[in-house]
């Protein structure tokens, strides 16, 4: 195998760009050294800081932005704390991109429905971003989109402009309201009941935490969209991101490697797992 041409190597990222978002998130915008990272939305990279680890990261931004591209990271621990502390100019090493995309190819023609919970909108916003940019390759959009109040929002001027698209129909909710919130409050799952949509030409992708896959998938087989139209980004904990260490196994008959064989999978290839 070339190595020097593959993404199992090392490459340096200029931070051209660095955000706090919220709280708890923060975005960069990275230019590699060494030319574009090419990669499909749903795929993922290795970020490595040298001497404190490794953690796989979404790739947020569309493939067809160009020059760079983009992260958004939750301060979860060791490394992604220490990533916060990054600024424009500072670099960083980066494996891939790694991990099986959405499958775009297979939605064009068809309508879609994205189904965003917290964190899940930054996988999310790299597919909604291409499927913007070829907007008449695709039918219907819907966009729902959860968090837990409304400073939580990522991405906000961007969901604006989204939700105040003709081609697009937009829902958000939000677990807790502050005083001056005038949207929905309550679960995501209350969002999809309202969605007028033909099951057989939908495919819907749905990103977020853990314990809310149980519950939207429930809400979309209610709405009889086939458990192969429901395209999920599953997560485990990772080390090598290539399929060859076996941390991130899918307790699942097939014994899938998240890394490699996801980390995007339908419903109808996962729905045995003991946990999604
Ligand atoms: C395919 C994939 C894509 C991801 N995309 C993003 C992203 O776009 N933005 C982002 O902020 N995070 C993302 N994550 C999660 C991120 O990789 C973890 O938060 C990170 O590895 C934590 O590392 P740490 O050293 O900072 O924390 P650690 O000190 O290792 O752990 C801190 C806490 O986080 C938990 N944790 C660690 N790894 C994971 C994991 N994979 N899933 C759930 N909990 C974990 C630990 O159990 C612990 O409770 C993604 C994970 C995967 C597998
Ligand atoms: S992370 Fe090593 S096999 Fe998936």
């Amino acid at each position: 195998m070339d190595i020097k041409n593959s993404n199992w190597r090392i490459r340096r990222g200029k931070i051209i760009n660095a955000r706090q978002m919220t709280a708890s998130e923060k975005w960069f915008d990275i230019q590699l050294e060494d030319g574009e990272l090419d990669h499909e939305p749903g795929q993922f990279v290795q970020v490595e800081l040298f001497g404190i680890g490794e953690v796989p990261i979404s790739v947020c931004s569309s493939p067809t932005k160009k020059g760079s591209f983009e992260l958004t990271v939750r301060a979860a621990g060791r490394v992604t704390r220490e990533m916060h502390k990054l600024e424009k100019g500072d670099f960083i090493a980066i494996r891939g991109p790694f991990g099986k995309p959405f499958p775009v190819r297979t939605m064009v023609g068809n309508d879609l429905l994205f189904v965003a919970g917290g964190l899940g909108i930054a996988p999310l916003r790299s597919l909604i971003n291409y499927v913007m940019d070829n907007r008449r390759e695709f039918g219907k959009v819907d966009i729902l989109l959860g968090c837990k109040s409304p400073k939580d929002m990522l991405f906000s001027d961007e969901i604006g402009k989204w939700s105040k698209r003709l081609d697009v129909n937009f829902a958000c909710t939000v677990d807790k309201a502050e005083p001056d919130w005038k949207g929905n409050v309550g679960l995501i799952t209350s969002l999809i009941p309202g969605v007028n949509l033909n099951p057989e030409r939908t495919y819907a992708v749905v990103v977020g935490p853990p314990i809310m896959y149980k519950f939207v998938i429930a809400e979309l087989l209610k709405k009889n969209i086939p458990e192969r139209h429901i395209v999920l980004s599953l997560e485990r904990h990772m080390k090598c991101g290539m399929g060859k260490c076996g941390h991130c196994q899918i307790d699942h008959p097939k014994n899938y490697y998240c890394c490699k064989d996801g980390p995007t999978f339908t419903y109808d290839e996962v729905k045995e797992a003991k946990k999604l």
